[in-house]
C-alpha cells in the first residue's frame, strides 16, 4: 500500500483510519473524503487532504480516484444499524448505491477496496456462540441485507472482474475520537462519556445482552494488515469475522464502576435497538483470519477501559482487581 483514499472518513472509524494511514505513509498520500465536510480543526481535515465527495456520485467517484491515484480505497461511508432501521431506504441507497460506485471505479482506476462488513451480517438464524466464518446470513436488519449483499458484491467484483478486494466482519467499536454514527453498539461509547460527565448512565440495552466487540486500535490495525496480507494465503475475502472481546452492558458498567466509583448505570431497554441486538452473534469465530493473515487483538476488557478513560482525561483513582 503506497496511496489511500478513504470514504465516509469523518465518521468514527475514519477519523482514526485516517490518522493511522497519514502517519505511516505520510500525509500527502492519504485523501479523506465525506459527504459532510467537518469543522478545520478536525484532524481528518487539520492533517492533510480533505475533499467533499457523494459516494454514490459514480461520475464524482470514477474522477476522483482517477486523479488521486490511490492502490487502495478504504470504503467506510455508510448508514449503520439504528439509522437504518428508521430510514431502510436511505440505508439501502447509501450502502449498496455507495460500495457498487466505489467497486465500478475500481475497474477504471485499478485500485484494491477495502469494505467493512459486520457483526449485522448475520441474523436470528445464525449460530450465535460461536459464530463461524462459513454459515448462516438471513439477517432481519435493512442494515443487515446491506451487509451480507455487500460481501457478495466484493466477492463478485473479484472472480468477475479481478478487482482485489477485502473486508471484515466488525463488531461493535469503542473509541474516544469520534462519536458513533447510529448503531446498536453506541451504548458501549456512550456509556464512558456519561461516567465521566454526569455519574449516571440509562442504557438502552438490557444489562445481559452479550455482543461482540473491539477497540478502535486493533479495529485500524486489522484493516490496515488485511489490506496488506499475502493474497496467496487468503481463502476468504469478503468477509473475515474478527473479535476482540465479548461484552455485556452490566459487565462494561462494572468496569467502569471499578474505576470510577459512585457511577450509577440503569437499565431502559428500546425495543428497536433491543431486537436489533437480540439477533447478532454473541460471539465470532475468528480462526479464519488468525490462519489466513495472523490476525490477533491486543486489546481486552481492562486494556481498553483504562486507554479509553486515559484518552478521556480520567485519573484513575482505585487499583482494580486482576481476573
Ligand atoms: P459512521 O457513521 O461513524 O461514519 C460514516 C461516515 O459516512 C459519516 O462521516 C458520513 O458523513 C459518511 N457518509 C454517509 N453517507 C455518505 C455518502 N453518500 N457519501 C460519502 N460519505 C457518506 O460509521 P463508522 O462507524 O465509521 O463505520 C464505517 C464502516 O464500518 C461502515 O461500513 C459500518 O457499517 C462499518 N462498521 C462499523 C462498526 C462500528 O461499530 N462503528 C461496526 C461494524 C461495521
Ligand atoms: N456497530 C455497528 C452498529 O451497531 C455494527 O455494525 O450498527
Amino acid at each position: 500500500m503506497r496511496r489511500a483514499l478513504v470514504t465516509g472518513a469523518a465518521g468514527q472509524i475514519g477519523t482514526e483510519l485516517v490518522q493511522a494511514l497519514r502517519a505511516e505513509l505520510g500525509s500527502d498520500r492519504i485523501l479523506a473524503t465525506d459527504l459532510r465536510e467537518p469543522d478545520a480543526d478536525h484532524p481528518v481535515v487539520a492533517g492533510g487532504p480533505f475533499q467533499r465527495l457523494d459516494c454514490t456520485d459514480g461520475d464524482a467517484m470514477t474522477r476522483v480516484t482517477g486523479s488521486f491515484g490511490p492502490d487502495v480505497v478504504f470504503h467506510l461511508a455508510a448508514i449503520l444499524s439504528a439509522v437504518g432501521e428508521a430510514h431502510p431506504e436511505k440505508a439501502y441507497a447509501v450502502n449498496m448505491g455507495g460500495l457498487v460506485q466505489v467497486l465500478e471505479a475500481a475497474r477504471t482506476n485499478g485500485y484494491a477496496v477495502f469494505t467493512p462488513s459486520s457483526i449485522a451480517a448475520f441474523g436470528p438464524g445464525t449460530p450465535p456462540d460461536p459464530t463461524p466464518q462459513d454459515t448462516i446470513q438471513r439477517p432481519n436488519t435493512m442494515y443487515g441485507v446491506t451487509k451480507v449483499a455487500g460481501e457478495l458484491l466484493c466477492d463478485y467484483y473479484h472472480h468477475r472482474f479481478g478487482v482485489d478486494t477485502r473486508g471484515l466482519r466488525y463488531p461493535g467499536l469503542i473509541s474516544y475520537s469520534a462519536p458513533p454514527g447510529g448503531g446498536t453498539t453506541d451504548y458501549a461509547v456512550e456509556i464512558f462519556h456519561a461516567a465521566l460527565e454526569n455519574g449516571s448512565y440509562s442504557c438502552f440495552l438490557a444489562p445481559e445482552t452479550q455482543l461482540d466487540m473491539m477497540y478502535m486500535p486493533d479495529a485500524v490495525r486489522a484493516a490496515m494488515e488485511l489490506m496488506e496480507a499475502d493474497p496467496t494465503r487468503l481463502r476468504h475475502r469478503n468477509a473475515f469475522n474478527i473479535t476482540a472481546m465479548q461484552l455485556t452492558p452490566a459487565q462494561l458498567a462494572q468496569a467502569l464502576q471499578a474505576r470510577i466509583p459512585g457511577f450509577a448505570v440503569t437499565y431502559d431497554p428500546d425495543p428497536v435497538r433491543q431486537a436489533i441486538a437480540d439477533s447478532w452473534p454473541r460471539r465470532l469465530d475468528d480462526s479464519a483470519a488468525r490462519e489466513e493473515w495472523d490476525w490477533a487483538p491486543a486489546y481486552g476488557l481492562d486494556e481498553m477501559v483504562d486507554d479509553m478513560l486515559a484518552h478521556l482525561g480520567h485519573p484513575h483513582t482505585v487499583d482494580v482487581p486482576s481476573g
